[in-house]
């Protein structure tokens, strides 16, 4: 068993992992993550204290699902591109996606989370592991700067202070000749509603960057287009809704619909 002593932002990695694992035994799963799975059975950690609700698995799920098709479709177009996956946490999804052998594809978290990554997860080739927290810049001076380059960040850039998330944007479009960047992202409204939920608040994480409309973005850092947005636990069909509740299912239908609840949460999807 592996022995973990994570806090604030670096715990709450044990949410999105153990959420990834229990939907991944759902036997209508889309994950199918069974490195997830494996982890949570090695990590010494007793995961049902945060008594995660079905509705929380599967949102938390289907968020991974969406990100993950739109790095496949990045991947499709740019057979040689490099894949920034930054605040990687424990997640697996390079390992889901299985990117060919042409891509470089990079974690990038704390120090301590990529050494108990290290321990938990098989080396795969083409996949660097990269010990730096995001917004200390040096770490983008060891990647190629010469293939479209996807940017993948998943609960990370609520955690970040805006100015260091701008600084961390406008090097990545400097840097990189072209590429995308998909996130997830909360308005403040939304930021409120997270730094209240009571398994965020166990870890004592910072909740910080809120985005109040995607076109924001778009003048704070130069270069980026949006591509897509989506609303941050919609499913992609009809079947996958029907896996939420009734409550669930109204309150993404009420985000659908009254525009200060639908940008609570989102899923963005820049070019640059
Ligand atoms: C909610 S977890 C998400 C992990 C993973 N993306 C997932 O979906 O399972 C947030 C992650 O962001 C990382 N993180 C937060 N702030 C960071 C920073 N400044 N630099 C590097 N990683 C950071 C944490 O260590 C943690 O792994």
């Amino acid at each position: 068993m592996e022995k973990i002593h994570l806090t604030r932002e670096k715990a709450t990695l044990l949410i999105t992992l153990y959420a990834k694992a229990r939907e991944s035994r759902l036997p209508d799963s889309v994950l199918r993550d069974c490195y997830a799975e494996a982890a949570v059975g090695r990590i010494d950690h007793d995961f049902s204290r945060l008594r995660m609700r079905r509705d929380e698995i599967i949102g938390l799920a289907l968020r991974a699902h969406t990100l993950d098709g739109w790095v496949r479709e990045f991947l499709s177009a740019h057979a040689g591109a490099t894949v920034l996956h930054l605040g990687c946490g424990l997640d697996t999804r390079v390992f889901r996606v299985d990117p060919p052998a042409a891509v470089n594809w990079y974690e990038v978290d704390y120090p301590e989370v990529i050494a108990l990554r290290r321990r938990l997860y098989p080396a795969r080739p083409g996949c660097s592991l990269v010990g730096s927290p995001v917004t200390d810049l040096a770490w983008l001076a060891g990647i190629p700067a010469d293939k479209p380059t996807l940017v993948v960040a998943e609960g990370l850039f609520l955690y970040l202070p805006e100015e260091a998330l701008l600084q961390l944007l406008r090097a990545v479009t400097t840097q990189f000749p072209t590429g995308e960047l998909v996130f997830d992202a909360y308005n403040r409204l939304g930021l409120t509603w997270v730094a209240h939920n009571r398994m965020i608040q166990a870890t004592g994480a910072v909740t910080r960057w809120s985005l109040g409309s995607p076109q924001e973005l778009e003048t704070l850092v130069p270069g980026l287009r949006l591509r897509t947005e989506q609303g941050g636990y919609e499913p992609g069909d009809r079947k996958q809704r029907a896996r939420y509740s009734w409550p669930a299912q109204t309150a993404l239908w009420l985000m659908r619909r009254v525009q200060l609840l639908g940008g609570m949460t989102r899923l963005l999807r820049y070019r640059y």
